[in-house]
């Protein structure tokens, strides 16, 4: 008995997109489905330390990749955590992610195929090279299902009561196109693993059909199974609060009860991330953070996501933090006393950000740009910056996203309110500031500026205010000199807007 099912609009719309691309870089299809084999694993290892009699359905964990020539199929298979039917019918088509339709979007602006992972949607890759794929799957606390589609506005589940049995896990069978025949080969999918799944830490067999005389049924085929990577060396190691070297599983162990995920930072060096103003926060709750900075650290994570079933954050990027309910209520009131000011501040900065707000993650830095979930962090457009080829379109679609945030927990953001209220949003004091404030802010959360002479003029007026260097025009006044809060000392006559 086979249930019909329809596909969330947006899927159904994300999944006519990608069967009826052109894009010709379709192997990193294989990447996504792997690391889902890899995610699903963890799952099951991760439960079973608290529950050992999960892995009574069995112990071996790993990934199989089985080409099978004479049915066009290229199987994907786990013995990870399966799916019972209702998350078959809610991750594969029903419910849909927030990056559905964000992937759709970055597409639309010229983002490339094979970020499709980072949008939640990877699974969906699939498509790229089959047009119908049936995924069997068995876990712990059901029957074995299979979904089916082939796209077009609906997917089938039926309860596999004929098939081989799979004990525990998913397999995904990819009926491939005729023109992607190429997955089938031994040394393609060789090639595809070693060039994007380093990281998994499950071994991955490849199985190889020996070509015989004559033609032999399915099952009487020789099989030989081949070992592409394997052991837990192949872990991402990460470095932590100072140069000491500590793994992922050493991570959790030290985790805080009520920590949920696990935070990182990335950036080009240990120097250039320990003074981040992302920091203060996270410290003063007593969550220790993971200085990530080798280039590879960036996708690698990206691709991770999770580990021991702990999300893992990048606290550049936009993320809810742990709080109790003081500290929201704390924040919502502020919010709501902030509310005209990061108005005002959005006026002034206009497009340069996508939006300012209330920040209770800062501390006492004053302010600092954070990046959207699926945008780019700062040091990936640092990575992206430097690789020559890269289409332009697709940067500035991915580094559009920042929003400006402002800690009301800073002096300066205290005195820069009341001086907004007074002077309003027009004042050319008002407009320096700001803008001051948004490029020092570019520069400790690791963007560049765009405009650096402007930045130096800035500066330059701030120095000879300092200095106490009278212009022929500008003429700075004496008690705005005498006030301690730096940014709010510069006096209307002598921070002028420069531009
Ligand atoms: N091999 C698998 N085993 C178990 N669950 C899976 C597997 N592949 C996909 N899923 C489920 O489908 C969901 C969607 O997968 P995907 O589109 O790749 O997004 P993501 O991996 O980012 O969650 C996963 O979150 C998971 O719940
Ligand atoms: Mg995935």
């Amino acid at each position: 008995m086979s249930e019909t099912f329809e596909f969330q609009a947006e899927i159904s719309q994300l999944l006519s997109l990608i069967i009826n691309t052109v894009y010709s870089n379709k192997e990193i299809f294989l990447r996504e489905l792997v690391s889902n084999c890899s995610d699903a694993l963890d799952k099951i290892r991760y439960k079973a330390l608290s529950d050992p009699s999960q892995l009574d359905s069995g112990k071996d964990l790993r990934i199989d990749i089985i080409p099978d020539e004479a049915n066009k199929t290229l199987t994907i298979r786990d013995t990870g955590i399966g799916m019972t039917k209702a998350d078959l019918v809610n991750n594969l088509g029903t419910i849909a992610r927030s990056g559905t339709k964000q992937f759709m979007e970055a597409l639309t602006a010229g983002a490339d195929v094979s970020m499709i992972g980072q949008f939640g949607v990877g699974f969906y890759s699939a498509y790229l090279v089959a047009d119908r794929v049936r995924v069997i799957s068995k876990h712990n606390d059901d029957d074995q299902y299979i979904w089916e589609s082939s796209a077009g506005g609906t997917f089938s589940i039926t309860a596999d009561t004929e098939g081989e049995s799979l004990g525990r896990g998913t397999a995904m069978v990819l009926h491939l196109k005729d023109e992607q025949l190429e997955y089938l080969k031994e040394s393609k999918i060789k090639e595809v693993i070693k060039k994007h799944s380093e990281f998994i830490s499950y071994p991955i067999y490849l199985h190889v059909t020996k070509e015989t005389e004559k033609e032999v049924p399915d099952e009487e085929a020789e099989e030989a199974e081949e070992k592409t990577e394997e052991g837990d060396d192949k872990k991402p190691k990460v470095e932590e609060s100072g140069d000491e070297l500590t793994s992922l599983s050493d991570y959790v162990t030290r985790m805080p009860e009520h920590q949920k995920n696990m935070y990182y930072i990335t950036g080009e060096s240990i120097k250039a991330v320990s003074k981040s103003p992302f920091l203060d926060t996270l410290r003063e709750k007593g969550f220790e953070v993971l200085f990530l900075v080798d280039p590879i650290d960036e996708y690698a994570m990206t691709q991770l996501k999770e580990f021991e079933g702990k999300k893992l954050v990048d606290i550049t990027k936009d993320f809810e933090l742990e709080e109790t309910e003081e500290e929201k209520k704390a924040r919502e009131e502020q919010e709501k006393e902030y509310e005209s000011l990061t108005k005002s501040l959005k006026n002034v900065l206009g497009e340069k950000v996508e939006k300012v707000v209330v920040s209770h993650k800062l501390g006492l830095s004053p302010c600092a740009i954070r990046t959207g979930q699926f945008g780019w962090s700062a040091n990936m457009e640092r990575i992206m910056k430097a690789q020559a080829l890269r289409d332009t379109s697709m940067s500035s679609y991915m580094s559009s996203k920042k929003t400006f945030e402002i800690s009301p927990k800073s002096p300066i953001i205290q005195e820069l309110k009341k001086k907004v209220e007074n002077d309003g949003e027009n004042d050319r004091t008002v407009k320096s500031i700001v803008q001051l404030l948004f490029e020092t802010s570019l520069l400790v959360s690791g963007f560049t500026i765009d405009e650096p002479s402007g930045f130096a003029e800035r500066i330059h007026k701030l120095v000879q205010l300092g200095l106490n260097i009278e212009e022929d025009d500008a003429i700075a006044p004496a008690e705005a000199q005498a006030s301690d809060a730096p940014a709010a000392a510069a006096g209307d006559s002598a921070m002028e807007e420069v531009d």
